[in-house]
């Protein structure tokens, strides 16, 4: 068999390049989420929320492994996964409320990104990329339901009367683990 360049026509990559450069805004995307995640967890250590400051931590690990899952995908397939700048995120809230807001929000944000690459794969026919983001789809589902709970007990403890409530709902933070993903598990 020739080598790939001798053949007219013939992709260097093994994928769809438009398909290959929305996978990459989307590892992009997911490392930005990390980010924005971090500095909800550093600014919540700066209020003595350790308890949310632990769960934010661990929700940003889970946006690199997103970030991982992505990537490995796209070399897999025989593409580049390239890495581009991080916008600066968000650094400080006003309060609790306002972190769940722009955490729900961005999830919300991030489905529909998802969604927008169902869509371009289905259009370019590539199904093994269309099969391998319904792991994603499922996730929103669980990121979007996880974000919204926490958002409406946030919303139940006024913050001048609750106080008390706001700490044991800290503890209830602090009791979150990280499980390392099986990244090629789709
Ligand atoms: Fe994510
Ligand atoms: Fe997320």
């Amino acid at each position: 068999m020739p080598p790939k360049k001798m053949i007219p026509g013939a992709q260097v990559s093994g994928m769809n390049p438009k398909v290959e450069t929305a996978l990459n805004n989307q590892i992009n995307a997911e490392f930005y989420s990390a980010y924005l995640y971090l500095s909800m967890s550093s600014w919540f250590d700066s209020i003595g929320l350790r308890g949310f400051a632990n769960w934010e931590r661990i929700q940003a690990m889970e946006e690199r492994d997103h970030a991982m899952k992505i990537f490995d995908y796209v070399l897999t397939r025989g593409g580049r996964a390239l890495m581009t700048q991080i916008n600066t995120p968000q650094s400080s809230w006003k309060d609790v409320l306002d972190v769940f807001e722009t955490q729900y929000a961005h999830e919300r944000i991030v489905t529909s990104l998802i969604n927008d690459l169902v869509n371009l794969s289905t259009s370019q026919k590539d199904h093994a990329t269309v099969n391998f983001l319904q792991w994603f789809v499922n996730e929103q589902v669980e990121e979007e339901d996880n974000a919204r709970t926490i958002l409406d007990q946030v919303k139940l403890i006024s913050q001048e009367k609750g106080v008390g409530l706001l700490f044991m709902l800290d503890k209830e933070m602090a009791a979150r683990t990280y499980t390392p993903p099986d990244l090629l598990k789709t």
